[in-house]
């Protein structure tokens, strides 16, 4: 969640101001301080003292070209490993797909999540990103059968999402941001899914307020009296945010209290359909209400802020790779054809049956790289190909670096969807899947933190997009730019003109 929290990007916008203030006091020290990387450690530069490599990081991120701060670097030091100097801190980057296939699995035991503590406040204490041991295993478990198992996909969350991606589209104005309305669709889907909530006042004020919330990411934290900044607005959403939450949590716990004996018609009805809040307060372990909340509110940050990007710039690169449209298109009408009804809703053998749409999904996620990967401390020291990575230092390890290397990806820097047609056969070139046993497609993390909405993020897309051509055909209305800076992301959101060919 490049948005979310674990991509580059949080932590790049998190600390901006302070380095361009500290970058005026310590520039004038820039010639005393020139630090050296210890002998073991990956080759590299620290740069500035204090700030580092940071401002040329997010100088290469504001450009139209997705990686030329590793590009460089790698070239400079000969190697896909490489030390920096990032957010005040010595940071090993990695390129290589080995390396971060240790640092993903090597979780709880050389490695752990590092996360900046304004995202922690904005997070709550109890939220699964920044969990660690017991407690994470647990509920990443729960998210995982709530979430990626297919018969749940099946039977309960397909059905809803055929449900609301057709509601919102049937209401489509003929000028919009491809953007907010994919939000406006992951959100709602995401509030029915988290606490059977369906569209209305309620989810709607949520809704603004969650808007403020996520605002808080890409801002700068100043202390949290200053409301006016966009992150003290961020922290008072997120205390909103939270009593919504909390007094939802607590009714449903006292119905559950009151069922006892006679189950009402409209409780069986529930318990055949359960909730993440049903699922949370049969939970054996017994979660208290603010673990709860703050649990809910990282599930509503973490799909709400990918999938919705994915569906947009996998529109935008369709849109300009017409030859790919016209093959997805055809497969999408095929499956539409084949409903007796015609306004019969996607099922799971649907699903089955697009192999060219997944190939775009995946095309999408390699080329966009919307997490472009993840930070862990070292927890050990941490040997590899001879480099030793002393404990409690920093790492980044890079996903968009390996999914652009032309030596893993033939022509790496193109969008093209048919390398994934072949996608069985391992050799490390055109779609090939690992290197050195690593796997090098690493869109969702791995290890214990494998994205719980690796799936469902995919059936949503794919219904998304389904619906987008099988019903409309569209044009872009203003000029837009794909930047990969705070987020990766349309500049403007993507705005388009639609033209609607089939009712829905
Ligand atoms: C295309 C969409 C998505 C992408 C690219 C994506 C990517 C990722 C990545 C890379 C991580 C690992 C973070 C780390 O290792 O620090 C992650 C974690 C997570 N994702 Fe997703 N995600 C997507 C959609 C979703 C959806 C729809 C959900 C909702 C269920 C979700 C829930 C989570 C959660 C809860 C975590 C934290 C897991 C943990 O730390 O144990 N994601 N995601
Ligand atoms: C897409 O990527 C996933 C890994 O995330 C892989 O398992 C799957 O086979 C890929 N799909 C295609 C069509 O290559
Ligand atoms: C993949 O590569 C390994 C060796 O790296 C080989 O043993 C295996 O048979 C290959 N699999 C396929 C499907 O080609």
């Amino acid at each position: 969640m490049a948005t979310f929290a674990s991509s580059v990007i949080h932590q790049l916008a998190y600390p901006s101001l302070l380095l361009i203030i500290s970058i005026l006091a310590l520039a004038a020290f820039r010639r005393l301080n020139r630090k050296r990387v210890t002998a073991a450690m990956p080759p590299g530069t620290l740069g500035l003292p204090f700030v580092g490599e940071t401002l040329r990081l997010i100088k290469a991120y504001r450009t139209e070209d997705p990686e030329p701060f590793a590009d460089e670097r790698m070239r400079r030091h000969g190697g896909r490993l490489f030390t920096t100097h990032l957010f005040g801190e010595r940071t090993v980057f990695s390129a290589d797909p080995e390396f971060n296939r240790v640092v993903l699995g090597g979780e709880g035991r050389i490695f752990e999540g590092s996360y900046p503590s304004s995202m922690s406040t904005l997070l709550g204490r109890h939220s699964l990103v920044l969990m660690k041991g017991a407690l994470h295993k647990r509920m990443h478990s729960l998210t995982l059968t709530r979430f990626a198992s297919p018969a749940v996909i099946r039977s309960h969350l397909l059905p809803d999402i055929d449900r609301v991606v057709r509601r919102n589209l049937r209401s489509w104005p003929a000028s919009l941001r491809l953007l907010d309305q994919a939000k406006k669709i992951t959100f709602e889907l995401t509030v029915e899914q988290l606490i059977s909530q369906g569209p209305g006042e309620w989810t709607e004020n949520l809704r603004h307020y969650y808007n403020f919330l996520i605002d808080g990411f890409f801002s700068v934290p100043l202390p949290s009296f200053l409301s006016f900044t966009t992150y003290g607005r961020a922290i008072k959403a997120r205390k909103k945010v939270a009593e919504a939450l909390m007094e939802l949590v607590r009714r449903r716990k006292e119905e559950k209290m009151g069922e006892s004996v006679v189950e009402s018609a409209a409780e069986a009805e529930r318990s055949k359909k359960k909730d993440m809040v049903d699922e949370l307060l049969v939970a054996e372990e017994g979660f208290t209400e603010e673990e709860m909340v703050d649990f809910l509110l990282a599930l509503f940050v973490a799909g709400h802020e990918t999938t919705p990007t994915i569906m947009t710039l996998a529109a935008k690169f369709l849109a300009d790779n017409p030859s790919a449209l016209v093959l997805l298109k055809k497969e999408q009408n095929e499956i539409r054809r084949k409903k007796t009804d015609e306004f019969e809703a996607l099922d799971w053998k649907d699903y089955k049956s697009m192999p060219f749409t997944q190939c775009v999904i995946n095309e999408t996620l390699r080329f966009a790289n919307i997490i472009g990967g993840v930070f862990r401390r070292a927890i050990a020291d941490v040997h590899f190909k001879g480099y030793t990575i002393p404990k409690g230092c920093k790492v980044f390890a890079s996903f968009r670096a390996v999914h652009l290397d032309s030596h893993y990806y033939e022509e790496a820097r193109t969008f093209n969807p048919w390398r994934w047609l072949n996608h069985n056969n391992n050799v490390s070139k055109d779609g090939g899947q690992e290197a050195g046993g690593a796997p090098i497609f690493t869109p969702f993390g791995g290890g214990q933190r494998l994205c719980p909405g690796y799936e469902l993020g995919r059936v949503e897309i794919s219904v998304f997009l389904h619906y987008l051509v099988t019903c409309f055909s569209w044009e872009v209305a203003e000029k837009d730019k794909l930047v990969f800076f705070p987020t990766t992301r349309m500049l403007k959101g993507y705005p388009i003109h639609v033209r609607r060919h089939h009712s829905l």
